[in-house]
């Protein structure tokens, strides 16, 4: 017999966990509600081009990492590997950038699919969160969007975070930082150096990604570079300086990283990602930035952008390392027919108790005396047995036992509900 198991880089999530997924996505979107985002759900897959021309054909994502296949109809397809491509593309085609009020604010959360090395908090398939506001250039944008990251983490309940951000200048800027990084690189003896191909090839094709290399040698030649901040127009610098300037008046938290450029090509201007040194190598559980050049590279007229997404796995991992950490669990209630006769009243009381959103179960048929039945009710921590048998349906009464006082009462069964809901709430 084969005993089939989940994939390499995939997970099953379920019971306690998956109420954990659940509090972080409706914590996420209740705060996107208040930040005044709008849902959007794109499908898994994509056509191949809209990654390889989105994210940049250089990138390791496209390069490496997309889970790429052709369909029945020779199309070339692809696995979403993250939601800015799909979500922008989404606009474009149901032309929510003429119809929508700018700036557009979107969000959206699913799976996303990246072939790499399995480990501790990187999967092949991960579930990311993010948003995108699409159609405002000003400076306030960016500070919203890195402060609504923030703002996130904090009502997780996960405060030692570091917000890290950086500028790679815009389109006019980055010419002069490639060259910058390429005469500096190339004027020392990096080359022979050097035992990193990675970067051997970005020093051709996209020396910026040279910076966020994680290789020694590539990192100590890196150390003497010039920032290249100073490298970009004023404009970029003034814009830079001004999202600084916002995220200290909202009391943001921030670090200047000057290495910090991100994986994909769209970016420009502002970058960010928040940090944390519980995750290991993997520390980024939330990455983002600003993407002025994307929607004019899908064919339109420009359109500035800037948005993020976190990581659910890392993020999930961050709280379950919190001690404090707890999640609140709705009472439950257990209600126990001393007998098959008795069954049918139960079942209406039940149904009585979820009509009033109670969170409650019938006690299961094996456990067919009031011992065992109450042996089952305590297992699962229930706070409340209702109790119903020949004495109960004689007199019209259920006994309302709480079993983390130990106390019983007998009440009418016409008002066990309202009796119920006394009791919970006291
Ligand atoms: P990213 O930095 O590639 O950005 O991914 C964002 C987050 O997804 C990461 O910080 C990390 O928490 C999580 N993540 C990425 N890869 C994996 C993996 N293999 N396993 C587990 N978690 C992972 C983007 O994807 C951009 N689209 C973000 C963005 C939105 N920029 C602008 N708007």
């Amino acid at each position: 017999m084969t005993h089939y198991k989940a994939l390499r880089g995939t997970k099953d999530i379920f019971l306690e966990d998956a109420r954990l997924w659940q509090f972080v996505e409706q914590t996420a979107t209740e705060l996107f509600n208040v930040y005044d985002y709008k849902e959007i759900r794109t499908p898994i897959i994509e056509q191949t081009e809209l990654f390889e021309s989105g994210i940049g054909n250089t990138t390791d994502i496209v390069s490496k990492e997309m889970y790429s296949f052709t369909d029945r109809g020779d199309r070339r397809i692809t696995l979403r590997p993250e939601g800015t491509a799909p979500v922008i593309r989404a606009m474009i085609e149901h032309k929510l950038h003429t119809k929508e009020r700018l700036p557009l604010k979107l969000y959206y959360k699913g799976p996303m699919f990246r072939y790499e090395r399995p480990q501790a908090g990187r999967y092949r398939q991960f579930h990311q969160v993010g948003v995108e506001m699409i159609g405002e250039d000003d400076p306030a944008s960016d500070v919203e969007v890195i402060s609504l990251a923030y703002r996130l983490f904090q009502s997780l309940g996960l405060e030692s975070l570091t917000v890290s951000i950086n500028s790679i200048g815009d389109d006019t800027s980055r010419p002069v930082i490639n060259e910058a990084i390429r005469q500096y690189l190339g004027n020392s003896n990096w080359m022979e150096k050097s035992n990193c191909p990675n970067c051997k090839s970005r020093f051709r094709n996209n020396p910026l990604r040279i910076l966020d290399c994680k290789n020694k040698t590539c990192k100590a030649y890196l150390n003497g570079l010039p920032d290249i901040k100073v490298l970009q127009s004023q404009e970029c610098q003034d814009h830079f300086h001004s999202v600084m300037e916002g995220l200290e008046q909202l009391q943001i938290p921030f670090k200047v990283n000057p290495f910090l450029v991100r994986g994909l090509d769209y970016y420009s201007k502002t970058t960010f990602e928040i940090i944390s040194e519980d995750l290991g190598a993997q520390n980024a559980v939330c990455g983002g930035g600003r993407y002025d050049g994307l929607v004019k590279q899908m064919g339109q007229p420009a359109m500035p952008a800037i948005g993020f997404a976190f990581g659910m796995e890392r993020a999930i991992r961050l709280l379950k390392d919190l001690t404090s950490f707890k999640l609140k669990e709705r009472p439950l209630v257990v209600v126990i027919p001393l007998g098959k006769s008795y069954q049918l009243p139960c079942l209406k009381l039940l149904d009585d108790c979820r009509s009033s959103n109670i969170r409650s179960i019938l006690s299961p048929s094996s456990k067919n005396n009031l011992k065992s039945a109450l042996q089952y009710a305590n297992k699962l921590n229930a706070t409340y047995a209702l109790i119903f048998g020949e004495d109960e349906a004689d007199s019209k009464t259920i006994i309302l036992k709480n079993l983390v006082k130990r106390s019983q009462e007998i009440v009418a069964f016409s008002t066990a509900i309202e009796e119920l809901k006394k009791g919970l709430n006291a």
